[in-house]
């Protein structure tokens, strides 16, 4: 029973037709979507043949080679390194490009974690740029002001699976002879300008962990077609080998961060499905997002039009409480009753996590933590829409049919329909909290 319910019940406007589910009313969605992982018999002939043949490690077996070549591939790229996961790759990529102790790396506030850990495990400094409030992605304005003569490198993040303004990144990277890594988390299959992302900038990181567009519970992969870089990236996670080295010759500092053969074998199989899954999910994404625009007070992510392939790895929406009627923590409440998962996301800005505002830096970062103060740093746009405007809705969702978005579309609509009611329950539930 939600909090306040009881609130709720007495404020509850009978003549609704359409009760909300919140308060007893017949949920929109009863059936689950379309569920995840999704695997079948490819997934376990490979990895019987892997079991069998004793070859469990991407040193002697086939299955993480050839996923390399096929995902690179596929990417648009010549050179796939896979890698643990898709925070070891970003750390790889740096290290690969030669950032140095103490490089400033730009980032946007808006992305998981491990963008900005990657950077201080690279010994560089994080540096927040903020996003633009329509498409969620780093703004390249905001880059512009963020550099200085310290900067090395850009991370744009794909988020949600769509491209972030490369022709804009790149072009200021160019000028400044900046890095870019791509963090593709996300944007496994999509599209910008119809050029895949991976291989939008100098180096590209792709994660397959378990909630990940493609799975195999972990793993990640760099995409490049710089030989250079690849050989370099090759050499940090196979601690420090070079090809014509003997086996117990290190070159540089590293690690193993080798994927293994099982995991090998059950990318593969996932990669056969990624085109017609991403096609389904940027279908149905689309669709849902020109129903849920038709409604007052909620924007789906904007797409541009340089988005040539959304890979829906998140459908996210913008609500305006004002505009819409209610805030968004009631909206998340009565669509999560009338059966249709969905999420605040990331509840602050990355620049204020803990690990930032207490400089928990580990050995990382000597001399520059003493300087900086990350307390004070603000980014509007993305500190927003952490406290009061994104909501979320999971990949997984978006591979079934156009029923499911209609489901969808009629929640969003049922919830607008009783927003007076909603809105006084959650104002209510507030004041009680207090
Ligand atoms: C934007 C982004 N970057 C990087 C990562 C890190 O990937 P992994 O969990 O495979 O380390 C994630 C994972 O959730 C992510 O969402």
């Amino acid at each position: 029973m939600p909090h306040g319910f009881h609130s709720g019940q007495k404020i509850r406007n009978e003549t609704m037709s359409q009760k909300l589910a919140l308060w007893g009313g017949t949920p929109s969605r009863t059936r689950p979507f379309a569920p995840w992982p999704v695997f079948g018999k490819a997934e376990e002939k490979r990895l019987l043949r892997t079991l069998r043949s004793g070859k469990w490690g991407r040193l002697h077996g086939p299955e993480v080679a050839e996923f390399e070549g096929r995902f690179a591939k596929m990417h648009g790229c010549k050179h796939g390194i896979a890698v643990v996961n898709g925070t070891v790759s970003l750390r790889i990529a740096l290290q690969s490009a030669g950032i140095r102790a103490e490089d400033e790396v730009i980032i946007p506030p808006y992305t998981f974690f491990s963008t900005a850990s990657a950077v201080i495990e690279a010994n560089a400094v994080p540096v927040f740029a903020d996003i633009d409030l329509d498409t969620f992605n780093l703004d390249p304005k905001a880059v512009q002001a963020a550099i200085t003569s310290r900067t090395r490198a850009i991370i744009p993040v794909h988020f949600a699976g769509q491209p972030a303004d490369m022709d804009a990144i790149m072009a200021i990277a160019r000028k400044r002879k900046l890095i870019v890594i791509e963090d593709a988390a996300h944007a496994h299959g999509a599209g910008y300008k119809n050029r895949p992302a991976g291989s939008l900038g100098h180096m590209a990181s792709f994660s397959f962990q378990s909630s990940k567009n493609i799975t195999a519970g972990e793993g990640g992969i760099i995409t490049t077609n710089d030989r250079r870089l690849a050989e370099a990236c090759r050499s940090i996670h196979n601690c420090g080998r070079v090809p014509d080295g003997v086996w117990y010759e290190h070159h540089v500092i590293s690690g193993n961060y080798r994927l293994g053969e099982f995991q090998g074998a059950v990318l593969n199989a996932q990669l056969d499905r990624l085109a017609a899954q991403t096609e389904r999910r940027d279908g149905n994404g689309k669709y849902l997002a020109a129903k849920i625009a038709e409604l007052p007070g909620l924007y789906p992510q904007e797409r541009p039009i340089d988005c040539t392939r959304h890979s829906y790895h998140l459908f996210m929406l913008r609500i305006d409480a004002k505009k819409f009627g209610a805030p968004r923590g009631a909206l998340i409440k009565a669509l999560q009753a009338e059966g249709i998962p969905c999420s605040g996301g990331y509840g602050f800005s990355l620049q204020q996590q803990p690990m930032f505002r207490n400089k928990a830096f580990g050995p990382y970062l000597p001399k520059a933590s003493a300087k900086l103060d990350y307390r004070k740093i603000s980014c509007p746009n993305s500190d927003l829409i952490c406290r009061e405007q994104c909501v979320w809705l999971e990949q997984n969702m978006f591979l079934g049919s156009r029923t499911d978005m209609d489901d969808i579309a009629r929640a969003f609509e049922k919830v607008h329909d009783n927003r007076e009611v909603l809105n006084q329950w959650s104002r209510k539930a507030m004041k009680e909290a207090k």
